[in-house]
């Protein structure tokens, strides 16, 4: 069986999950389903990052020690996962003794190779980034990322030779057309190479911040919180206590992420990688933002909004759609309960509730629930034949969208056969058929549309599982759980089949 290999980024746990980090969880999600379907064994890891002065202060707000905070805050995010679907394998904490070891014996093997030195440093830091800036770097004397405050400190640290591996960076990155993707973030990447990389300092001294993983060559310091996190994902596959299964998934495929942490992850990870002598991961994908009003969503912001509560009033399949089809992967997006209701009722309600409900309705009242037989395909009209030509090539579309991580494409083409298919009903209005007691041009048409719908719920699969099974459920399938991306072709339905009409699926969201 061939493997793939998919993380998410571990979140921070300084807070509860929002809208964010449901999105790249859900983007993960229905590419590892989609790899399930075509036969791969997938390693989907997602967690929590529970070190650093973030987790220690909102810790300390909460009057509790560090480790007991944390430990009420990850269920949270693993909650959040069940509500949405998410079907991960693994999920790695970063306080966990198994990535502990692993960051320590990184540490201590880059140490030894010259990697990892001694050195003073003296400059400006960023709390909330975790991140030091020169002075030149400073925008109004704040932060460059964040434009809060920064704090001048001087103090001896470990640090990373970033810039020993610059040029063999650059190279790997014009040498890979797609280990940074979406390629306007590629050219972000080699745009910001192009000025010289400082060392990274990758200690924090435990007088100013404990709560982190011990540097194993100096009692008196933890680890940077960025280069203890991005190494968890090769513990979580297994390094360092499972070599074969590490050996087995490693290289990652793809990690996806958002565009506010890439630096960290196409330079710095990378960088590390390389120097520990380990391969570099297929690809790095960082998605877009999710807006409210013009501005990021954000815990630091105070402008989130909660997944749950999006869940509780849409529904889970509503909400992925939403996400998944709103804005093009890789592209920012603007978030509103407006834009979700208008996408319900448009696709979801007025395209595919409404060609489901009437063709369960119609073969109820014309053939008593009862999926009929049909003639031989040379009996079909010119807009029977573009139905069947165009979702037959479902398989394909999908294919191809997946394999560029384009999920609209992938939607796009769904709803096209959804589409057509209304069309269908309406250009050959069945009614009339039946009046005129065409009953041999109205069999063949009932066939059409539930073999169609047959093959919308397959395609549904990775995007909106639960829709998927409820369609099959509907038009009365079989071995529901044994569908795959093979069956996306016309005319697998059994006809006999008894359909079970039930209610709308999405009924229209009336706003006042
Ligand atoms: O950065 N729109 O954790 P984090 C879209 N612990 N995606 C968003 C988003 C938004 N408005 N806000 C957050 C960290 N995200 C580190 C990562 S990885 C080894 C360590 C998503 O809790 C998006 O995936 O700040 C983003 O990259 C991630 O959450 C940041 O989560
Ligand atoms: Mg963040």
């Amino acid at each position: 069986m061939p493997k793939f290999y998919i993380t998410t980024p571990l979140y921070y746990v300084n807070s509860v999950p929002h809208i964010g980090h449901s999105y790249t969880n859900i983007a993960c999600d229905t590419l590892a389903r989609y790899k399930r379907l075509m036969g791969y064994e997938v390693l989907f890891a997602t967690g929590t990052d529970e070190h650093g002065q973030k987790i220690k202060d909102a810790a300390q707000a909460k009057g509790m020690e560090p480790k007991e905070f944390v430990d009420t805050i990850a269920p949270v995010f693993m909650g959040l996962w069940k509500k949405l679907g998410i079907g991960y394998t693994d999920f790695i904490r970063t306080t966990e003794p198994r990535h502990e070891k692993v960051v320590k014996e990184i540490l201590e093997m880059l140490y030894k190779n010259g990697d990892l030195y001694e050195g003073e440093y003296s400059g400006w830091y960023c709390t909330p980034c975790e991140n030091f800036w020169i002075e030149a770097q400073l925008i109004d004397g704040n932060c460059p990322d964040c434009r809060r405050k920064v704090e001048h400190i001087k103090e001896k640290n470990f640090f990373f030779r970033l810039s020993k591996y610059q040029s063999w960076l650059i190279n790997y990155i014009e040498s890979h057309d797609d280990f940074i993707l979406p390629a306007m973030r590629r050219n972000e990447m080699l745009g910001f190479l192009k000025n010289p990389l400082n060392d990274l300092c990758i200690s924090r001294p435990k007088s100013r911040l404990a709560w982190g993983i011990e540097i194993p060559f100096s009692k008196g310091h933890v680890t940077y919180v960025w280069f203890d996190a991005l190494l968890n994902y090769i513990s979580v596959c297994g390094y360092g206590s499972d070599m074969a299964r590490f050996n087995k998934y490693w290289p990652a495929d793809i990690h996806v992420i958002g565009k506010d942490i890439l630096r960290m992850h196409a330079v710095n990870w990378p960088i590390m990688l390389h120097a520990a002598g380990l391969g570099l991961p297929k690809t790095i994908f960082a998605h877009g933002w999710w807006k409210i009003g013009g501005d990021k969503m954000s815990k630091s912001k105070g402008n989130v909004v909660n997944p749950i509560e999006m869940v509780d009033k849409f529904g889970v399949d509503a909400y992925r759609y939403f996400l998944l089809k709103e804005v093009s992967f890789g592209m920012d997006g603007s978030f509103s309960e407006d834009a979700l209701i208008a996408r319900i009722n448009s696709d979801l309600a007025n395209d595919l509730g409404n060609l489901l409900h009437r063709t369960l309705s119609m073969v109820e009242k014309y053939f008593a629930g009862i999926v009929p037989e049909r003639r031989d395909l040379k009996h079909s009209d010119e807009i029977t034949k573009a139905l069947i030509d165009k979702s037959g090539l479902l398989g394909s579309e999908i294919k191809k969208g997946m394999d560029s991580t384009d999920f609209c494409y992938c939607l796009d083409s769904i709803l096209d056969v959804i589409k057509i298919a209304n069309k269908f009903v309406e250009q050959k209005a069945p009614w009339k058929l039946s009046k005129e007691n065409k009953q041999d041009e109205l069999k063949d048409m009932m066939y059409d549309l539930c073999d169609v719908l047959r093959m919308v719920s397959i395609a549904l699969m990775p995007f909106m599982p639960d829709t998927s099974v409820k369609i099959a459920g509907q038009l009365g399938l079989e071995n529901i759980e044994k569908r795959n991306f093979n069956d996306l072709k016309w005319g697998l339905l059994k006809p006999g089949t008894k359909i079970n009409k039930g209610t709308p699926l999405f009924p229209r969201i009336e706003t006042s």
